[in-house]
């Protein structure tokens, strides 16, 4: 058996925030249950925001509510602020997500703060998370273009990345949030993360817009990153982000890892079932 590689499913958190149409929420739980039994240890599956900014995810304690749970799964959400994260206990979050930038562009569209800004705002939540045990993921978008700034220099996420590790965040969740990264922009800028982060709490969280995704990935694990963030049936991309395409899709990433010789622990078949669900839920047809 090869080395293993952890798939950390997304899509119904990334994937269905972008959604035009309502999802309803009976659709999302169906996802999530089909998920939950291909083998994945995390599934990011609600997001805790301003409905006025992403309405898709305002049934995210409905879906948590409504899933059945399996044994070894954590079920993980997005928190961008101390309501968010209060709201996403009360839901019984497995785990929670803040999410910065490494661009103040994006930063400001995104969230509506400076990336120190928002740093300010983690605080509390990790404080928060810390009292309760509750495990905090730490995304940082950006990481090499940016829709508003452009280039992205990897000192800058470097900077970043080192401040949500030492806030407490057991993982660094870097997104490659409009597709536009290269094998080698990934390179330069993971040997600038790895110098402040250890490489084994890294994630790639790379969108697949320009078909560059499964690149990115062969170059970081050729830099040591050894967890990548996927959306079944390749859904989602980010509301503020103009021209972002889905996510790279999990069962394009896991049977690529089979190829080169890594084990996911993932079972194809069901991975194959949850994305023809999520195909028809893009279509609009329900599962
Ligand atoms: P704001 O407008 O600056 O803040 O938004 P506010 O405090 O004035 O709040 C605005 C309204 O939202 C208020 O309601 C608040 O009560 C409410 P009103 O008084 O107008 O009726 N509100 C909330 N409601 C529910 N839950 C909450 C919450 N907080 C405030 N937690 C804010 C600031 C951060 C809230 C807003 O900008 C926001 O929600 N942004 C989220 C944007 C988002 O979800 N983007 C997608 C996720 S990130 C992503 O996809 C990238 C990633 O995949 C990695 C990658 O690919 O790069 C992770
Ligand atoms: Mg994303």
């Amino acid at each position: 058996m090869g080395e293993r590689v952890e798939i950390f499913e997304v899509g119904p958190r990334d994937g269905l925030q972008n959604e035009k149409r309502a999802i309803p929420v009976a659709e999302k739980v169906a996802l999530v249950d089909c998920l939950s039994g291909a083998g994945f240890s995390r599934i990011e599956c609600a997001s805790f925001v301003s409905p006025k900014w992403v309405p898709q995810m305002a049934g995210s304690a409905e879906v948590l509510a409504g899933i059945a749970r399996a044994p070894g799964v954590r079920y993980a959400a997005l928190t961008p602020n101390m309501r968010g994260f209060q709201d996403a206990v009360a839901a019984r979050a497995s785990e929670v997500a803040v999410f910065a930038a490494a661009s103040e562009g994006f930063s400001k569209a995104n969230i509506n703060a400076t990336i120190e800004e928002s740093i300010a705002r983690f605080v509390p939540i990790m404080e928060a998370a810390r009292e309760i045990g509750m495990p905090v993921r730490g995304y940082i978008s950006c990481v090499t273009d940016c829709p508003y700034d452009g280039a992205v220099a990897p000192g800058k996420v470097a900077e970043v990345a080192e401040r949500l590790f030492d806030m407490g965040c057991y993982e660094i969740s870097l997104g490659d949030t409009i597709g536009q990264a290269t094998p080698e922009s990934i390179t330069a800028m993971l040997q600038a993360v790895s110098g402040v982060v250890p490489a084994d709490r890294l994630a790639g969280h790379y969108h697949d817009t320009a078909g560059r995704a499964l690149a990115n990935i062969d170059a970081s694990l050729a830099q040591g990153v050894r967890v990548f963030d996927a959306a079944v049936g390749g859904l989602g991309g980010c509301p503020y982000a103009p021209g972002a395409a889905g996510n790279v899709a999990t069962e394009a990433v896991q049977a690529h890892l089979a190829r080169s010789g890594y084990d996911t622990g993932l079972d194809a078949a069901v991975i194959a079932r949850a994305a023809d669900m999520a195909r028809a839920m893009r279509r609009g047809e329900g599962s």
